[in-house]
């Protein structure tokens, strides 16, 4: 059975100086849950949670949690009494009080259910012991901690979290997403989590939202998003792309990769033909010989080496194409660094192809 919706969002629209801003955004987050709400800066992301956190107030639009209203007509709930819990960037925890002092500070009760709290969300956070320390002594990471300690405490039937970790040094962060993912998820909130990072959202989400000038262009699992995204645009915020033109005949497109069907777009339409850089394979049995089609890969074409770079995990080949100069780039994994001026043959991984009308 699937968990119930926690966080309702429906049409909620902002707009400043008569710019929309957020448009009719509507997203829903079961418990235990995490949706990435991912885009560019600006996009609204934060705008959009502020609204759900009620610091910002929307022009339209209707929020619930647990399927009470907290912002609809004729109501606007105060922050502190949404039930949600907030993290953002700058998490600033009080520099003059304890740790436990901090993690304690939005509970209610008595002296020894808070201390009692306080004590098991420490060491869920990995950080018994640290109690009677003060912020300063802390490292960021450890900081970090203390403040999603601080915003759990409460047991907040939403987490509310701006791009947590964009403070953390680089190398931190993917042990700190980790070990915040499993605190989450343990507590059992929903969780809205913003991000401009493609990779957090893949590492982090159940669900992303994936939103641009306002608006939500696509939700879903993280594997549908970045497999099947809607348009050139969602394709390309994951990962570099390759572009290739043609004309669509009588739902059929003709490439110099073979031809593909192209249902649903017009007779004599421009098509794009969109493919990742790790989707794009050398054709190394042939030697060069081919074209050797098969179902899956399609015709080889042949491209020339202008560029290649070696970038750790894999190495990143350009290559311009014999059929019209147009420039592809080919991700392999470990080391290939072949010769500039390398003649090689190019297939296309046809499964992975996202073919897009032009001018959608
Ligand atoms: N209080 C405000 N007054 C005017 N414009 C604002 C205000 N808050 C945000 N904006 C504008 O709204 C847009 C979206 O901002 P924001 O929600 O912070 O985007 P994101 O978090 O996706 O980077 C930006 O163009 C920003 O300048
Ligand atoms: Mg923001």
């Amino acid at each position: 059975m699937p968990d119930a919706v926690r966080l309702e969002v429906t049409g909620v629209t902002r707009s400043f100086g008569g710019r929309p801003v957020v448009d009719h955004v509507s997203l829903s987050v079961a418990a235990g849950r995490v949706t990435c709400l991912l885009g560019p800066s600006g996009c609204g992301k934060s705008t959009t949670l502020r609204m759900i956190a009620g610091v910002e107030r929307p022009d339209a639009g209707e929020v619930r949690i647990d399927g009470r209203a907290v912002f609809g007509p004729g109501v606007n709930l105060p922050p502190e009494a949404r039930s949600v819990g907030l993290m953002f960037q700058d998490f600033a925890l009080f520099p003059h009080l304890t740790v436990a002092q901090n993690v304690a500070f939005g509970l209610n009760g008595d002296r020894a259910a808070k201390a009692a709290r306080v004590g098991e969300l420490l060491e869920r956070v990995n950080l018994s012991g640290y109690g009677s320390k003060h912020p300063h002594e802390l490292s960021g990471g450890e900081q970090q901690r203390v403040a999603l300690a601080r915003a759990l405490a409460p047991r907040p039937r939403v987490m509310l979290m701006d791009e947590p970790f964009s403070g953390l040094d680089n190398r931190l962060r993917d042990g700190i997403r980790d070990a915040t993912l499993e605190v989450l998820k343990e507590e059992g909130a929903a969780v809205l989590l913003v991000t401009h990072e493609p990779d957090e959202a893949m590492r982090m989400a159940d669900e992303i939202a994936l939103m641009r000038g306002g608006r939500i262009v696509q939700q879903g699992a993280p594997y549908n998003v970045y497999n099947a995204p809607v348009d050139k645009a969602a394709a390309a915020f994951f990962s570099d792309i390759n572009v290739i033109r043609a004309t669509s005949r009588g739902a059929l497109t003709e490439t110099p990769f073979g031809a593909f069907l192209t249902p649903g777009h017009a007779d004599g339409g421009e098509v794009e033909i969109v493919i990742r850089p790790q989707h794009l394979k050398i054709d190394f049995d042939r030697g060069g010989r081919g074209p050797n089609p098969t179902a899956q890969d399609g015709t080889p074409a042949r491209g020339t080496v202008q560029r290649a770079r070696y970038l750790g995990r894999e190495s990143l080949v350009d290559f311009k194409m014999d059929f019209d100069g147009s420039i592809l780039t080919a991700s392999v994994p470990g080391v290939f660094l072949p010769k500039t001026g390398t003649a090689l043959w190019l297939m296309i991984r046809r499964d992975r192809c996202f073919v897009f009308g032009v001018g959608r």
